[in-house]
């Protein structure tokens, strides 16, 4: 499906894009588009002599762009401070410069011509964006993992100037029903980043797995990450991830939790951990019972049914173990946001129990819609006193959303959030949902939970709601795509779900509204996947859908 615009305003654009000057080459094939593209004439070209001259702030961009130019090239950049003198032929300049007209936060002006490449970011953050763009100036070889011979290693002349439309741009990965490794997930904040998204929610947490090693509560490991086997009627051999004794699982150290939580900022990155609750929750309740409503006992099964578990809202020792959790997980993750899940909670167990059915009584909660605020509110505090805020699903707002709670909207209620002064991240699951099929012709597809979402779909994601009255459009921080994996066992897997729909998915959060055309995604994305066939990404092929 696509969105047509105002046949005025694409025109605006494409005159903007069109008008190189003359002599200049077609305009790059980059994606997400930037706000606005000069083509000009001439090409600069890398050379083993090319220096990386950085000032204050822009080192660890400056490295990290000689660590990816390295590879392809074979040639080894120099990184310093001044250009030295004589300065040498093909310099790249990097620098912050908060003034850049017409560009804000995250966003950079770059100016390649045959002598040098200049690139000013509004921020640390806006330098390594636009060290992005760069890397898609030059031919896709560039992202070639061993030395590429022969190839000719230059960029176009360009202007650009570019900044996001939207400041939370993510990706949510469920590592509860399959478990990827460290490197692994470092490897997809690599590739999230060359997307210029720059959020990571890590679904820690669910009826399958506990993930995070939580000091206080050992079990929640040593019980909670461990199932009989890979469940969901997937082959045993579809994955890796099994301890020594033959379970299927695993889980990530603090130390690892703090090295991905490094490696992410290094890529300006956030990571929004998320841990379920008050539903969602078989896994902490296989390890601790006792905070369940009938205390048990419960068993991890993935057989990808529905659970009837939930914790017990009446107990006041679920809190303190919920408080403890949180303390720890609020210490190993400096982003403003922690996750609380809430959705899908079945309110069963909460109707047949005595110590919920007190709590409602003693606070004057008319039904356990009422219980499940109650229960947000009183971890939205805990959240708070550390200087954080809570964000939930769309459920948060049963019975009464939580006073500084922010909503991640997959089933409805942004427009209310928002205008009750609430902030809001975009995930529907018409447009966000990457578990869903990329395909209607599921006997060439991997078996998919269920649903539909192809490519043109997520390019058309528009995450401001047509009905928001535009005065709230700011209480939208952006949005983001999550993918679920049941029926996800294996990392290249991941790459195939997510590649190449997260390449829409990062043009409908940064490009300006107006520049969007998927005609023109479809043009440029060629160009995408040869950069990806060069690093070895998985993509789904055949994405006209
Ligand atoms: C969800 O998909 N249950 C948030
Ligand atoms: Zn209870």
């Amino acid at each position: 499906m696509i969105t047509l615009k105002p046949l005025c305003k694409q025109l605006r654009w494409l005159v903007l894009l069109a008008a190189p000057l003359a002599g200049a080459g077609p305009l790059p094939e980059l994606i997400p588009l930037p706000q606005t593209v000069e083509a000009r004439p001439g090409v600069f070209t890398l050379a083993p002599q090319t220096r990386i001259v950085v000032s204050a702030g822009t080192r660890d961009t400056g490295r990290y762009l000689a660590a990816q130019l390295t590879p392809a090239t074979g040639y080894h950049f120099k990184v310093k401070t001044t250009p030295g003198d004589p300065m040498p032929a093909g310099t790249i300049f990097l620098s912050i410069n908060t003034n850049l007209p017409g560009v804000g936060a995250e966003g950079y002006d770059l100016s390649v011509t045959p002598e040098a490449v200049t690139l000013q970011g509004a921020d640390a953050a806006g330098v390594f964006y636009g060290v992005q763009t760069l890397l898609q100036l030059l031919p896709p070889e560039i992202y070639a993992t061993n030395t590429a011979a022969g190839v000719a290693w230059q960029a176009p002349c360009v202007h650009i100037s570019d900044q996001p439309r939207f400041k939370w741009r993510g990706l949510m990965l469920d590592v509860s029903r399959h478990f990827y490794t460290k490197p692994e997930v470092e490897r997809l904040l690599d590739l999230m980043a060359q997307q210029k998204l720059n959020t990571f929610h890590w679904h820690l947490v669910d009826d399958q797995g506990w993930r995070i090693e939580i000091k206080k509560y050992p079990r929640l490991t040593e019980v909670g990450a461990w199932r009989a086997g890979v469940g969901f009627k997937l082959d045993p051999a579809s994955t890796t991830a099994y301890g020594k004794d033959g379970r299927y699982g695993g889980f990530y150290t603090q130390q690892d939790i703090k090295e991905v939580v490094a490696y992410a900022q290094s890529r300006h990155i956030t990571i929004v951990p998320e841990i379920e609750m008050p539903g969602h929750c078989i896994a902490a309740l296989a390890a601790y019972p006792e905070y369940s409503c009938s205390g048990g006992p419960y068993s991890i099964d993935a057989t990808g049914g529905v659970f009837h578990g939930a914790y017990c809202a009446g107990n006041e020792a679920t809190f303190t173990f919920l408080a403890g959790v949180l303390d720890e997980v609020m210490d190993l993750f400096p982003g403003q946001y922690i996750h609380i899940g809430g959705d899908e909670v079945r309110k069963d167990a909460w109707r047949n129990c005595e110590k919920c059915q007190e709590r409602m009584r003693v606070e004057g909660l008319k039904d356990e819609r009422q219980l499940q605020s109650y229960f947000i509110r009183r971890i939205e505090k805990i959240v708070d006193a550390h200087g954080h805020n809570l964000i939930g699903w769309s459920e948060i707002r049963e019975g009464g959303l939580a006073p500084s709670a922010a909503v991640m909207d997959w089933i409805g209620g942004a427009v209310e959030a928002a205008t009750n002064g609430h902030y809001v991240v975009m995930s529907p699951t018409k447009y966000g949902y990457f578990d869903h099929y990329q395909s209607t012709n599921h006997t060439t597809e991997p078996h998919a939970i269920g649903g539909y979402l192809p490519l043109s779909q997520v390019y058309a994601f528009e995450p401001i709601p047509a009905k928001l009255p535009p005065q709230f459009d700011a209480q939208i921080l952006g949005g983001q795509a999550n993918l679920w994996t049941e029926y996800v066992p294996n990392f290249r897997h991941v790459q195939y779900m997510v590649f190449p729909r997260i390449c829409a998915l990062s043009e409908a959060l940064w490009s300006p509204k107006d520049a969007r055309d998927w005609t023109s995604f479809q043009q440029r994305l060629p160009a995408e996947l040869a950069r990806l066939d060069e690093e070895g990404v998985n993509y789904r092929k055949g994405f006209s859908e």
